[in-house]
């Protein structure tokens, strides 16, 4: 019989995450579930940080970017002993499972107390998209939209002065943002980690282009690839043509979640009390094909690694 639960958000935090929490505290207390947030994560769970919650506190989070448990990358939980504190911290609280909000490293941390016996559920929150066993993780839409503005503002600007612009996006090693940016921005070079990247490829297609009357492009490219700064001073120096490189960066973390993040969390919040209601533990959640389902957290563990539409590369190349 589940009487009390926790949740807590963990990792890069992503528009959404305080929907999901308010989907989940709201449920939790419709039916008759105690419910306490872990402040910070994993670190918190450690430290013994929770706080109560209720349907006042969370009344006026759906619209708001970040978590308001707060986060962190809390890398100790990786020993055994940090998380046998965890767990007497919370069966000194009487708590009965642990829904976690995050992306794979999140979810490493829940398949490792599910082991030593603590009932948990994952729900995927990242801007990546990277985990397995869903469609798309809470946060992923809201950075798309202001990755397409980022792009939209570039390429006024690059169009104005017939300048190069490269565009760094984040991704961690998922191209998906990178890609449906692209797409949505009509970047004229897309560059993600599954495909393989070519400098001089590059260059000599942006050669090409120009003689035959390009003045200016966009280049989407996803983080960790390359120095974008020495691709541009590259780019610039064997076209003969303006570049300039911007890093996004942490700007596409934040920011309100866009109705499709509000929608999944609270879908997503929803389904894991039922699930912890119908003794389903070591879960992970997802949506395909828009229906919310789950899988054993394992599964998404062992397939970390999202399997990427190769279809798509074909429709960006195409696109240009
Ligand atoms: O996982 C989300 C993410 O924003 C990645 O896209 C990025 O690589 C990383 O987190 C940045 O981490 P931090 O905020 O710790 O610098």
């Amino acid at each position: 019989m589940i009487k009390k639960i926790a949740v807590l958000t963990s990792g890069g935090d992503s528009p959404g995450m305080n929907a999901a929490i308010r989907s989940i505290v709201q449920t939790s207390c419709n039916k008759k579930i105690k419910i306490l947030g872990v402040l910070d994560g994993y670190l918190g769970l450690c430290k013994n940080k929770m706080i109560k919650l209720n349907k006042n506190i969370v009344s006026n989070i759906i619209n708001r970017g970040g978590t308001f448990l707060g986060t962190a990358r809390y890398l100790n939980f990786l020993k055994k002993n940090e998380r046998k504190i965890a767990i007497q911290n919370m069966k000194n609280r009487k708590i009965d499972a642990l829904i976690v909000i995050g992306g794979n490293g999140t979810y490493a941390g829940a398949n490792k107390l599910n082991k030593m016996n603590f009932p948990c559920i994952g729900i995927p929150g990242t801007i990546d998209n990277d985990v397995s066993g869903t469609d798309f993780t809470i946060g992923y839409h809201t950075a798309l939209e202001t990755v397409v503005q980022a792009i939209d503002r570039l390429r006024d600007t690059s169009c104005s002065h017939k300048r190069i612009s490269i565009v760094e996006i984040m991704g961690r090693y998922c191209g998906d943002l990178t890609i449906f940016s692209a797409i949505a921005g009509g970047c004229e070079y897309v560059i993600t980690p599954e495909m393989k990247y070519d400098k001089n490829k590059l260059i000599k297609k942006i050669k090409q282009d120009i003689k035959t009357g390009k003045k200016n492009a966009v280049i989407a490219i996803t983080e960790k690839i390359c120095d974008v700064k020495k691709l541009a001073k590259s780019i610039e120096f064997h076209t003969k043509r303006e570049t300039r490189a911007t890093i996004l960066g942490h700007i596409q973390r934040g920011g309100a979640p866009v109705a499709f993040d509000r929608i999944l969390a609270s879908r997503m919040g929803f389904y894991s009390i039922e699930l912890l209601l119908q003794k389903k533990f070591g879960k992970c959640i997802g949506i395909q094909d828009n229906k919310i389902i789950h899988h054993n957290i394992n599964y998404s563990i062992k397939f970390m690694k999202k399997k990427f539409q190769k279809k798509l590369i074909e429709i960006v190349n195409n696109l240009n």
